[in-house]
């Protein structure tokens, strides 16, 4: 805990001289870590970061996903990959990071999540220390990590969002989904402050009804919570999508020339050339022990 406070506040020190204020190093950082999230369950998350996570890896960038599913592993088998180990090796003390990675198409890398074990569903302090501890030293491999999250506003979810330089919120144009996308911005905001979300909008009839979903929510966001919300787009609702799922392949690789994975890969180009978030000034270690640090001091 000490080493925390003591690295946040030099961090801090940093922040505040006039060199670190202008300085391009500390506006664009090496790496970018996004988080992938959504209120409602089963809103396409997955299917997001894979695609996202594939069509990156085949422009040649270095992407890492982890699969913060910690008890309900996802990525491991959209990928149709069979991970020998996984997080909860890591949680345990029986892997290193490295040793739990494992690689998938294109070489992009993935760090798998467990699947049937309670146990991790709420990381203590000192498993989240640890976790950011040796994700620091993985940082500097990869141009882009991508956060796959649980839904919902567990503590490990706001713990991985707020670990996140930015936050993509997904939502369906179902009240349900747009209510509890709504709910979770909220409690971000309000609770960890953060202040801009990117969103896309998934499984929708024709780009209007994106459109009009980031309407709705920019609305109610802007009257009620002091927040920016930048649209990245939408993604058709497509059985192909399903069969890709079925086939544990994702659709950019499946059926690259149809339209969903079309608009996959402009998000996927629109993620990478979205400006870095304001708040985001510092390093991915500088998130991760800023938000370590807060929790410290509340523990
Ligand atoms: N655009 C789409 N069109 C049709 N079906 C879709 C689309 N996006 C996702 N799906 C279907 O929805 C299912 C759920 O998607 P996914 O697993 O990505 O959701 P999730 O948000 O990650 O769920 P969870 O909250 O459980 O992690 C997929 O298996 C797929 O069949
Ligand atoms: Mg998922």
């Amino acid at each position: 805990m000490i080493k925390v406070v003591t690295d946040q506040a030099g961090v801090l020190r940093s922040m505040q001289s006039p060199l670190a204020e202008g300085s391009a190093e500390l506006q664009i950082p090496m790496t970018r870590v996004l988080s992938i999230t959504s209120g409602k369950g089963g809103v396409g998350k997955t299917v997001v970061v894979s695609n996202i996570a594939v069509s990156l890896a085949k422009q040649g960038k270095k992407v890492l996903i982890i699969d913060a599913n910690l008890s309900l592993a996802n990525i491991d088998v959209v990928l149709g990959i069979l991970p020998e180990y996984n997080l909860n090796h890591f949680f345990n003390g029986e892997k290193t990071l490295e040793e739990v990675m494992v690689e998938g198409p294109y070489g992009l890398k993935i760090l798998p999540a467990g699947s049937g074990v309670q146990q991790y569903t709420r990381l203590d302090g000192q498993l989240k220390m640890r976790l950011i501890d040796s994700l620091d030293a993985l940082q500097e491999h990869f141009d882009v990590v991508l956060i796959d999250t649980e839904s919902g506003l567990s503590d490990n979810v706001t713990y991985f969002n707020v670990a996140a330089q930015d936050i993509l919120v997904v939502t369906t144009p179902e009240p349900t989904a747009m209510t509890d996308a709504y709910a979770l911005m909220k409690l971000l905001s309000t609770q960890y402050h953060q202040k801009r979300f990117l969103l896309v909008v998934n499984e929708t009839r024709g780009t209007a009804e994106g459109l009009d979903v980031f309407e709705k929510l920019t609305m109610v966001s802007g009257r009620y919570l002091d927040i920016f919300l930048d649209y990245l787009g939408c993604i058709p609702f497509d059985r192909k999508i399903h069969e890709s799922v079925r086939q544990q392949q994702v659709m950019v690789d499946l059926y690259p020339d149809h339209k969903v994975a079309q608009a996959l890969n402009t998000l996927s180009e629109k993620l990478i050339d979205v400006p870095v978030n304001n708040q985001a000034q510092g390093t991915l270690q500088f998130f991760w022990k800023q938000f370590l640090g807060v929790d410290a001091e509340a523990s």
